[in-house]
């Protein structure tokens, strides 16, 4: 059961799983609502955790679209790998979302259509979110969008330092309810 695997993560690494259970799909659903998956070339997923938001990825995306996820996480990395091994485009990375760029040029891809991030940035150290956040502005096309969660507005006043424009939504349906911020790159 997927909550079971989550909890155990979370007692292990409380500050990188960040959440005690996975996201629910109300939130999943809002978290990728504004991707245009017609015209998307390379969508980005961080912390995808047991899957949540990569399912409705996956099932959206057209099969030439490619879908990178970062998962730092071993466990979680092996079950995605296990669970997704037939999915044409797809690219699964055991590894900080920090690197992307370095990932990126090694794939040749120049710029991302939409990052979606599960990141609980509320207790990664600050150093972590900075390098995770400057790059996310580096390797977005302009009008790309960053769409993340988070349990509280707190850290909203530090995203906008990388991204200006920001509109949030509040999903009631998930434990604890969320808000789903969507960032556009300037
Ligand atoms: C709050 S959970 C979200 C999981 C899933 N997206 C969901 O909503 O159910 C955070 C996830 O981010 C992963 N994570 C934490 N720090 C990371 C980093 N620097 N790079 C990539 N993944 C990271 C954790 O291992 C975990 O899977």
């Amino acid at each position: 059961m997927a909550w079971i695997k989550f909890l155990t993560e979370y007692v292990k690494s409380p500050r990188t799983v960040g959440a005690l259970a996975p996201s629910s799909p109300s939130l999943a659903e809002k978290m990728v609502n504004d991707i245009d998956f017609r015209r998307a070339k390379c969508i980005v997923e961080y912390g995808p955790g047991t899957g949540v938001f990569t399912e409705k990825l996956i099932s959206n995306k057209r099969s030439d679209t490619l879908l990178i996820l970062f998962e730092y996480n071993e466990r979680f990395y092996k079950q995605l790998s296990e669970k997704y091994n037939d999915v044409d485009n797809l690219t699964i990375i055991n590894d900080s979302a920090e690197y992307i760029e370095k990932y990126l040029k090694q794939y040749n891809i120049e710029k991302v259509d939409y990052i979606v991030s599960g990141l609980p940035f509320a207790s990664l150290p600050k150093s972590v979110s900075n390098k995770i956040l400057e790059s996310t502005q580096n390797v977005l096309r302009k009008g790309g969008l960053f769409i993340t969660f988070q349990y509280t507005l707190l850290k909203k006043d530090y995203i906008e330092n990388y991204f200006s424009d920001i509109s949030y939504n509040r999903v009631f349906i998930n434990l604890p309810p969320a808000y789903v911020l969507k960032c556009e790159n300037g």
